[in-house]
């Protein structure tokens, strides 16, 4: 079978798929990457052997399929460019970032028979994968609550070394809200099987680098369609050591802690299995629960090995011709509530309805569209 010929858009965070692109070998390659930056197209290049191109369109005609790995603003322009030529999409987080945007990548989405997934890999890391199945099997309960943190002091990411503005100095600290929500919603949906239908933002106000419009610290809380409550915090400059990967989940059998810190582990109690008031690993369920296909990782895989997975799933789907695991509307529902957070904040914490995307007539036309089924 002819290998998928993959191309990446984004030197820097492209070149963290490449682990689980090799543990992969036997399916897909990649052809090449695009990257507008001279520098880091040859360090690309130098340390893959990969040639890198100098413009977009010309990556398209070389590929079957695109990682879409630029600043976050490119996504959707750069996805629709390929979808609408029937290359397949895997693109970073977040999905969109506006509400325009969104609906474009939904009616592209809808009219192209490619493939579209979010590269969300906060959702493939082995704590978050073991308790998707324990919720998926029903050994919490009902669940009712979850929270997510994402608290990652990037101060020294907002400019250059020369001081001027990165692409994260409007699109991450320049804007209110939640300007990247999906690492700690992206596995909570998963794990509740839910959307966000509202959202109330609110913030500490700006204390610690006042340049920045985003407030030190934004709290989104959220409504799903069951009537769960999610705490979501995001935190890009208050200075304390890096916490990216904290949820808890509390349902009506049982709860679930991520460890805060160094040393500590993630641990689930358990109604019924787990002694009385005491909490128990989350690794004595790992044998039961870890499926199969997500317990190697790839060598060098970044971000807890979780990297190997997205990019393994995303060419599965293509080549069997299978629904990707995180389709558009998984990867919608996971990046409006941030979106449209931005609104709830300058109404000082006023509850705002997050759109269904399945609702959105973008691309349906006279025709039904390709509806995924409703979570
Ligand atoms: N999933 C994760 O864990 C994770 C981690 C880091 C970054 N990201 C996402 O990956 C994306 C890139 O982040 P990064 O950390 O590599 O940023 P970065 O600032 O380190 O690098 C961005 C690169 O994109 C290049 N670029 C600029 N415009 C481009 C365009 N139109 N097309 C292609 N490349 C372009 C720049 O020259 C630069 O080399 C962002 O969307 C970010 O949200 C996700």
């Amino acid at each position: 079978m002819p290998k998928l010929k993959i191309g990446v858009a984004g030197a820097p965070r492209g070149a963290s798929f490449l682990a689980g692109m090799h543990s992969y070998q036997d399916r897909a390659e990649i052809a090449a990457v695009y990257e507008p930056d001279r520098r880091a197209r040859e360090e690309f290049t130098a340390e893959t052997g990969v040639p890198a191109l100098e413009h977009y369109a010309e990556l398209l005609e070389r590929v079957d399929a695109v990682i879409v790995a630029s600043p976050q603003h490119h996504h959707v322009p750069q996805a629709v460019a390929a979808l609408e030529r029937g290359i397949h999409v895997l693109s970073e987080v977040p999905a969109a970032v506006s509400l325009e945007q969104a609906r474009q990548l939904l009616a592209t989405v809808r009219c192209s028979d490619a493939v579209y997934m979010l590269a969300e890999n906060y959702c493939y890391s082995r704590p978050n994968l073991i308790v998707g199945a324990m919720a998926k099997a029903g050994v919490f309960g009902e669940l009712y609550f979850g929270e997510g943190e994402y608290l990652h002091e990037m101060k020294s990411w907002h400019t250059d070394p020369t001081g001027a503005p990165t692409w994260r100095h409007f699109w991450q600290v320049g804007r209110s809200g939640n300007s990247y929500p999906t690492h700690s919603v992206g596995p909570l949906l998963q794990w509740f099987n839910d959307r966000i239908v509202a959202v109330s933002c609110v913030g500490s106000g700006r204390h610690t680098d006042p340049e920045h419009e985003i407030d030190d610290t934004v709290i989104l809380l959220a409504r799903t369609s069951h009537q769960a409550l999610l705490n979501i915090r995001l935190d890009l400059l208050s200075n304390r050591p890096h916490l990216m990967d904290y949820y808890s989940l509390q349902g009506t059998a049982g709860a679930y802690e991520a460890p805060r810190a160094d040393g500590q582990e993630p641990r689930v109690y358990l109604l019924g299995k787990s002694p009385a008031e005491r909490w128990q690993p989350l690794e004595d369920y790992a044998d039961e629960f870890l499926p199969q296909r997500y317990r190697e990782v790839a060598e060098g895989a970044g971000h807890w090995g979780a990297d190997t997975f997205p990019v393994r799933d995303f060419i599965d789907a293509v080549i069997e011709g299978t629904p990707p695991p995180l389709d558009v509307y998984a990867a919608l529902d996971m990046s409006l509530p941030g979106i449209v957070s931005e609104a709830s904040f300058y109404q000082g914490g006023a509850w705002v309805a997050v759109p269904n995307p399945r609702l959105w007539d973008a691309g349906v036309g006279t025709e039904p569209g390709k509806e995924a089924p409703l979570a």
